[in-house]
């Protein structure tokens, strides 16, 4: 199974895939060369990936994708799903468990300027937030910084507070008892950026697509009657796209996880 983002953000998808389906072989392609996804135009960002995408699965062919980022899925599904012949799960933002999830109908959602742009976002939010106030703040620095805690091992506190800025400083915020982490990146710092809301006295519900990921896709296999080897353990490997640098600390966190680094293209 192909696993792809911008970056690290498939390792938040991944995760929750290989917690529930540990037999699984995953493959993680990190597009590091177009990363940030979550500042391309729709139309560009949509040919870009189907054309990275497409490359991957002729050196590795597999037998279904995961789209693993909002900002990618919000805009690809369409064109991407009519060019490869394999089942394409796109990881979308979680408003719908938000809403229904929320009692105070106040509900943020965190994500990339690109993500909070879509109309395929603003479709969500009509069809399953109707109810609900919904504060969006799509925050052009956030995912970046996180890559930078991963590739560099720099932690960057000023990002995390400004991410939580974004939604403190919109009306209602008082009220705001769930947020959705609209972005895959995101959930890999839900500690940090929840010590920055206590900063605001404020605990609330995080709310991402991991886990409901991972359920569809166990859906589709058993759907599909796909026979799988048994085994204990899929292999996890990652394969980093668009010659990105070295990074000691992405290897070390890669090898923690139990994925192997394989070279790119
Ligand atoms: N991981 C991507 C998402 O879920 C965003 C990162 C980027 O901007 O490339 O939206």
């Amino acid at each position: 199974m192909l696993v792809f983002d911008s970056g690290v953000g498939s390792l938040s998808i991944g995760a929750e895939i290989h917690r529930l389906l540990p037999d699984l072989d995953l493959l993680y392609a990190m597009d590091r060369g177009g990363f940030p996804y979550g500042q391309w135009q729709e139309q560009p960002l949509a040919e870009h990936i189907c054309r990275k995408i497409l490359d991957v699965l002729i050196d590795h062919p597999c037998d279904m994708l995961v789209v693993a980022c909002n900002s990618a899925s919000t805009a690809v599904l369409p064109s991407l799903r009519s060019q490869v012949a394999i089942p394409v799960v796109g990881v979308v933002p979680a408003i719908k468990p938000a809403a229904q999830q929320s009692s105070s109908g106040v509900i943020g959602l965190l994500a990339t300027p690109g993500t909070i742009s879509r109309p395929y976002t603003a479709q969500l939010i009509a069809d399953f937030a109707s109810h609900c106030h919904v504060i969006t703040a799509g925050d052009p620095g956030l995912a970046s910084a996180v890559e930078t805690f991963f590739w560099r091992g720099e932690n960057s506190p000023a990002a995390w507070r400004q991410a939580i800025m974004h939604l403190a400083e919109k009306p209602r915020f008082a009220e705001m008892d769930t947020v959705v982490l609209a972005c895959t990146h995101f959930p890999l710092v839900q500690q940090q950026l929840a010590k920055e809301l206590t900063l605001f006295g404020k605990e609330v519900s995080w709310i991402d697509s991991g886990q409901a990921i991972a359920r569809r896709v166990a859906q589709l296999l058993n759907e599909s009657g796909t026979t799988r080897e048994l085994k204990q353990t899929g292999s996890q490997e990652a394969l980093l796209l668009g010659e990105p640098e070295d990074s000691d600390s992405l290897a070390a966190v890669l090898k923690n996880r139990g994925i192997r680094l394989l070279s790119g293209r």
